[in-house]
């Protein structure tokens, strides 16, 4: 299916065994794989068999903290004077800071009478990044999976990873740890992937994570471009910045849904299959990496999850249900099917639909270098019209308004959110690829 589709790579969010207190992000040892997903050769296996049809797997490192059961922190709330007691950040007194998920970021430890931090649940002890050990342990978990073929890491809460004091980000220090991170991944041929989860919503933080441009991260989750709405005029402006700011040889990464918020579909495009390929035509049209979130590519809504099947402790469920494959039999999935979007099987045969139309702008980019890397260069348009040249000869244009716009656009279409032949005039919530 990922090969049908036209993907080149794939971020599995965590796999490591974990007691799921946080949908594995409570990991409990960074070189397994846990029981209930498979096996390490099944892993291993994944990875070649993606290989063949190139298609790289990258894992998703959680650096910032682990689950209070992993070993390391066994050890280090078994008392004061274990030599991994400063692997974790602990202090006599708690203060006021709170978690991210609701109550205190400390928890006191009965045994050893003192408070330990984290930022999100209390079974996810902060890690101390102030520690070299922590170092040294992480650089033995990277180069575990970049030897197993592993292409790279999506790499969890990466813009506060080192803290000091416990409630700020210690900016030097991070971008310390990425430039270690970032040579020992270039030691690899070829290279490893560093992918951050920079979640900041200033541009100028978010681009800080590429370093110099080849000196630390490699791509940059942009959030502000993911929250940015369907608004023509505040998605041009964040896209410009954007370059304007990464270092000319850095490359931008955009994504418009992952398993933290609400679905595109549902968040930003009323759930109407016209604006939801208009965003796919964006998001893919753009220069720089595009990131689907499973089921993006077939417009996949938020799914209301009843209360006794919920099982995040941060209603995020509606974003993680099952991939409504259609002639599969899922028996009782982890989450409810939804059924409020066409499945895979059946939008597969429908000539129109969000999935058969994603695919075909997939193929459009891979077969045309000017829309994998050409420049992006933004176009004089009327309200409601986001138009973009990229290289010498392709436009992007998207009518994000209710009413039918002329552009003043020309040239041949090579693929219409709507079967257009004259980009002469777009209609309400439509789009175009043209040649010029
Ligand atoms: C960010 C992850 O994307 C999210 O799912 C998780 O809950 C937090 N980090 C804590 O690890």
């Amino acid at each position: 299916y990922l090969e049908w589709l036209g993907v080149d790579g794939v971020w599995l969010n965590p796999t490591f065994p974990s007691p799921n207190n946080d949908w594995g992000y409570d990991v409990s040892d960074y070189c397994a794989v846990h029981p209930e997903l498979g096996t390490m050769e099944e892993l291993d296996g994944l990875v070649a068999e993606a290989g063949e049809r190139g298609i790289r797997i990258l894992l998703d490192l959680v650096p910032a903290h682990t689950s209070d059961r992993h070993g390391w922190f066994l050890e280090s709330r078994s008392s004061r004077e274990s030599p991994r007691r400063d692997w974790y950040i602990w202090r006599d007194e708690a203060d006021e800071q709170e978690s991210v998920f609701g109550g205190q970021a400390w928890t006191f430890d009965e045994r050893t009478k003192q408070y330990y931090h984290h930022r999100f649940l209390a079974q996810q002890p902060d890690l101390n990044w102030l520690n070299g050990e922590v170092h040294q342990a992480f650089d033995e978990i990277l180069r575990f999976w970049f030897e197993r073929g592993i292409a790279g890491f999506r790499i969890d809460v990466v813009h506060e990873l080192v803290k000091d004091p416990p409630d700020r980000p210690n900016l030097p220090e991070i971008h310390a740890v990425l430039q270690r991170w970032r040579r020992l991944a270039d030691t690899y041929d070829p290279q490893g992937i560093l992918l951050g989860e920079t979640w900041v919503l200033e541009l100028e933080r978010m681009a800080a994570f590429y370093g110099a441009g080849e000196d630390e991260l490699h791509l940059a989750f942009n959030f502000p471009f993911m929250f940015a709405g369907l608004d023509s005029a505040a998605l041009a402006d964040i896209v410009a910045q954007t370059h304007e700011l990464l270092p000319p040889v850095a490359w931008p990464v955009w994504a418009l849904s992952n398993h933290d918020v609400a679905r595109f579909p549902t968040r930003i495009c009323d759930e109407d299959d016209e604006r939801v390929k208009c965003a796919l035509l964006f998001l893919l049209g753009l220069r720089g990496t595009p990131v689907l979130y499973y089921g993006d590519e077939i417009g996949m809504r938020q799914v209301e999850i009843p209360p006794e099947r919920v099982l995040d402790v941060h209603e995020r469920d509606g974003a993680r249900t099952p991939m409504p494959w259609g002639d599969a039999d899922w028996g009782d999935p982890w989450l409810p099917l939804g059924g409020n979007v066409a499945s895979v099987a059946k939008q597969r045969e429908e000539p129109g639909s969000v999935l058969r139309f994603c695919r075909e702008l997939l193929a459009l980019r891979q077969g045309r270098e000017d829309i994998v890397s050409g420049a992006y260069a933004s176009l004089e348009t009327p309200a409601g019209v986001w138009a973009w040249r990229r290289g010498d000869g392709s436009v992007v244009a998207v009518n994000l308004s209710d009413d039918a716009v002329r552009a003043g656009l020309g040239g041949r279409v090579l693929l219409s959110t709507a079967g257009r032949d004259d980009p002469g005039t777009l209609g309400p919530w439509e789009g175009v690829v043209l040649d010029v």
